[in-house]
């Protein structure tokens, strides 16, 4: 797959302690899942959640889809044993909450290295505190190790006193940090979560706005909130056959001897040739991932109710 093709647009939440969810994960359409032991499961909750959570990861079978963990944070009485539960067994990532700064990275990184972590296990992290949308240019540099930056905007809502509003005027300045910070690396953003799980009309509205932000995806709850994520995200039709008759268009002004074309009264130029070559891969990525075929009964064992 090309670099930055893999499709992120629905990064569903799971909580670590329920196998009913997570052996969801295997039929769900999300294109990533989180399998959470940080804020989603109860602090009585959190030893089995993360005996279950490796069984998830180690049983795999989740056709193309990526699996990232979410361990509580290094300065909490689970985050080590999280990170030495999990690490070992490989998922696709492992996500850090509540980073202030790059050292926080530096530290993960570090335990990662000392618990024979397979070199496919990415690193990616919160930005949720203020400190870290100060700092997000530099986490973002912080570690090769590092894919991806996801937003806690509920975490960072409380953190600054702000108001959860529609246009989520408060935090806009977060969010273009956010998406700022991660190209500048290469790294992979996502939106936080829209609470109001049900009402998926003020869900389709948020993902609009992240998607003009330039955010991959956006972080769910529940599954119903998958389709709509999924759509929004993902090239449409018109995009699709815009971008082919750009790159038409653009080899033919080239067979002419000129740089540049023009299409519909539009210009198209390299920036744009090179828009529609990463738009047509990651809609051939998602087409590819939608074919996967359905999971195997073998798959499905290793998780029990
Ligand atoms: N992942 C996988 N499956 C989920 C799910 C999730 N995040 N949320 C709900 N489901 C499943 C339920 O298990 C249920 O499955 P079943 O009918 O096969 O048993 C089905 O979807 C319908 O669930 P529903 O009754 O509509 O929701 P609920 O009232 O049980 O749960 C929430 C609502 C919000 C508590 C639940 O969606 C949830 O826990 N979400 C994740 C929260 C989280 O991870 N937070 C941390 C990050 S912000
Ligand atoms: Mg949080």
């Amino acid at each position: 797959m090309e670099h930055g093709a893999q499709p992120y647009r629905s990064v569903l939440y799971m909580p670590g302690s329920k196998p009913r969810a997570l052996e969801k994960a295997r039929s769900l359409p999300a294109d990533a899942f989180i399998l959470d032991l940080e804020d989603a499961v109860l602090p009585s909750e959190k030893p089995r959640a993360r005996g279950l959570v490796a069984d998830a990861i180690r049983s795999g079978g989740c056709r193309g889809r990526k699996l990232v963990v979410r361990i509580n944070a290094l300065d909490t009485e689970w985050g080590a044993d999280d990170l030495a539960a999990i690490a070992p067994t490989g998922p696709d990532a492992i996500l850090l909450p509540k980073v202030d700064r790059p050292t926080d990275i530096l530290r993960a990184a570090d335990l990662l290295a000392s618990h024979s972590t397979p070199s496919a296990t990415r690193l990616w992290v919160m930005i949720e505190t203020p400190r870290a949308v100060l700092d997000a240019a530099a986490i973002a540099a912080a570690h090769p190790r590092l894919e991806g930056l996801v937003m806690g905007t509920n975490d960072l809502i409380k953190d600054l006193g702000a108001q959860q509003v529609p246009d989520r005027l408060p935090i806009q300045t977060s969010l273009a940090l956010c998406v700022l910070s991660a190209r500048a690396e290469g790294l992979v953003a996502i939106d936080g979560v829209y609470n109001r799980f049900q009402d998926l009309v003020g869900l389709r509205r948020q993902c609009l706005q992240a998607r003009v932000f330039g955010f991959d995806g956006k972080t769910l709850i529940h599954p119903d909130q998958i389709v709509v994520a999924n759509e929004v995200f993902a090239p449409s039709s018109d995009d699709i056959t815009l971008a082919q008759a750009q790159l038409v268009a653009f080899d033919a002004a080239q067979a002419r001897g000129e740089g540049v074309a023009v299409l519909n009264g539009r210009i198209v130029e390299n920036l744009h040739v090179a828009m529609a070559r990463r738009m047509l891969a990651r809609a051939a990525a998602i087409a590819a991932l939608e074919t996967e075929p359905a999971p195997t009964p073998s798959a499905l064992q290793g998780v029990s109710k």
